[in-house]
């Protein structure tokens, strides 16, 4: 391997969803890049020039590794970087809150390489301590290193959003922080070359806790129109429209819609992270995100039964019945199934005694609790109808399709399908 560990290079550590765009946007600024990751098999085929994430191109990738992106499952070749960018997931742990193992074998993997002048930033998502407690101080205790005065220590929070093609790394405001001032110049200067607004934070605290308000405050509010749709039928409102309504609003509102419950890695974990440490530390209850994760969790079993509703006032039951998912991934346009709320509504049609089958491009193939999940190859195929077809996820091949002719009941949690006969939640 050529230019790994050259003085001055820059080594990227975790190359997921938030790792491998940095890192090639970083090799893309014309600095050495190696790219770490403990799975072989992503590295291989990274290094194959084959990309899983959707966001990353392979011609991008490929483009990375004509120039001066290295590709790596072997710490020994960190060596020599002079900064370290550390990417690994934060799921949540058995008691709720952020398990943060990643980030200290990722430490434990850079601290041999760890010299006086050298930057350690932190991207994963977790609770507020995180930076100072996981990476500062087990790196000062390996090193003999002071964190601040030796070397640099900082904290900037990824925002990056799965199948959003109007924001990337480039053009999405990087908030950075630096445990002194020393550092927090050394993390702008990083960031700057690959982020056209970077944001300096007055503290690591604080630029760790924004990330944690930004997606609390998404899950608090998904889970206010959640529940109000839940009685908004009742009361003989359209919420959607009274949302289209409210929006015009140019100041003071936002805009969230409801949907079957949130998924992915961030909106439904990263506000028990907070919860978690706040119950911890301080041995209070973080009421908004208890109510909201409550709420949020309850709308799988709301779209059975909103399906079994409609199917009953065509005088069919559940039990026996064949019911078809349209996009089964946690969000439109991923193949992310992590935390996906169609797996939920999987469990509750099956408890119900229904036969459930799946359509989604971007899935090939599924099984929820061990049992499979029939895939539907393709909707333009003949096919006997299904008894009830529930859009989960609005991929943009589902946006303004009549799907009336595929089952007897057209339920869209998203609202995207056209024709007469699709029900909203
Ligand atoms: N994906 C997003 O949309 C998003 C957005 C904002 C923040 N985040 C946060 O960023 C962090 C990373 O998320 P992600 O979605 O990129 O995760 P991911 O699972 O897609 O990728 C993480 C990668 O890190 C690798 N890894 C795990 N432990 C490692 C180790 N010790 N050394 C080297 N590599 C290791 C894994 O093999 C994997 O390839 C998380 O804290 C997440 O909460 C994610």
């Amino acid at each position: 391997m050529s230019n790994v560990g050259e003085p001055g290079s820059i080594g990227v550590i975790g190359l997921g969803y938030v790792g491998l765009p940095l890192a090639i946007r970083l090799a893309e600024s014309g600095v050495e890049v190696v790219g770490f990751d403990t799975d072989l098999d992503l590295v291989r085929s990274l290094s194959a020039g084959s990309s899983p994430i959707p966001d990353v191109a392979d011609s991008a990738l490929a483009a990375a590794l004509a120039g001066t992106l290295r590709i790596s499952a072997s710490s020994s070749d960190l060596a020599g970087c002079e900064t370290f960018v550390i990417c690994v997931p934060t799921p949540l742990s058995a008691s709720a809150g952020a398990d943060t193992s990643s980030i200290e074998r990722a430490v434990t993997a850079i601290a041999p390489f760890v010299r006086a002048g050298t930057l350690v930033v932190l991207e994963s998502t977790s609770y507020p301590g995180t930076t100072e407690e996981v990476v500062a101080a087990p790196l000062a205790l390996a090193t003999g290193l002071i964190p601040g005065e030796d070397f640099c220590v900082g904290f900037s929070p990824e925002r990056i959003d799965p199948g959003n093609r109007s924001f990337s790394i480039s053009n999405t405001p990087k908030v950075v922080s630096g445990l002194r001032s020393c550092c927090v110049s050394r993390v702008r200067d990083l960031y700057a070359s690959v982020s056209d607004s970077v944001v300096v934070a007055s503290g690591v605290r604080e630029a760790e806790f924004a990330k944690l308000l930004e997606n609390t405050y998404r899950q608090v509010n998904i889970a206010l129109v959640n529940e109000m749709v839940k009685f908004t039928g009742a009361l003989g409102v359209d919420l959607r429209e009274a949302i289209r309504l409210a929006s015009t609003k140019p100041f003071g509102f936002e805009a969230f819609y409801p949907g079957p419950g949130v998924g992915g890695h961030c909106v439904p974990i990263d506000p028990q992270y907070l919860a978690a440490r706040v119950e911890s530390e301080l041995g209070q209850e973080f009421r908004f995100v208890a109510l909201a994760r409550e709420i949020n969790a309850g709308m799988p079993e709301f779209v059975v039964d909103r399906l079994a509703g409609a199917l009953g006032d065509v005088g069919v039951g559940l039990t026996g019945a064949r019911i078809l998912l349209l996009g089964v991934t946690y969000k439109r346009d991923v193949p992310d199934m992590r935390e996906a709320p169609a797996e939920e509504i999987v469990r509750g049609l099956r408890k119900r005694g229904a036969f459930v089958a799946y359509f989604d491009p971007f899935v090939d193939s599924w099984a929820v609790d061990g049992e499979v999940v029939d895939r539907v190859e393709s909707l333009s195929g003949s096919f006997e109808p299904f008894d009830g077809v529930v859009l989960v996820t609005d991929h943009s091949v589902f946006h303004g399709q009549d799907y009336g002719h595929l089952g007897q009941v057209c339920l869209d949690t998203r609202r995207v399908l056209s024709g007469e006969g699709a029900i909203g939640l």
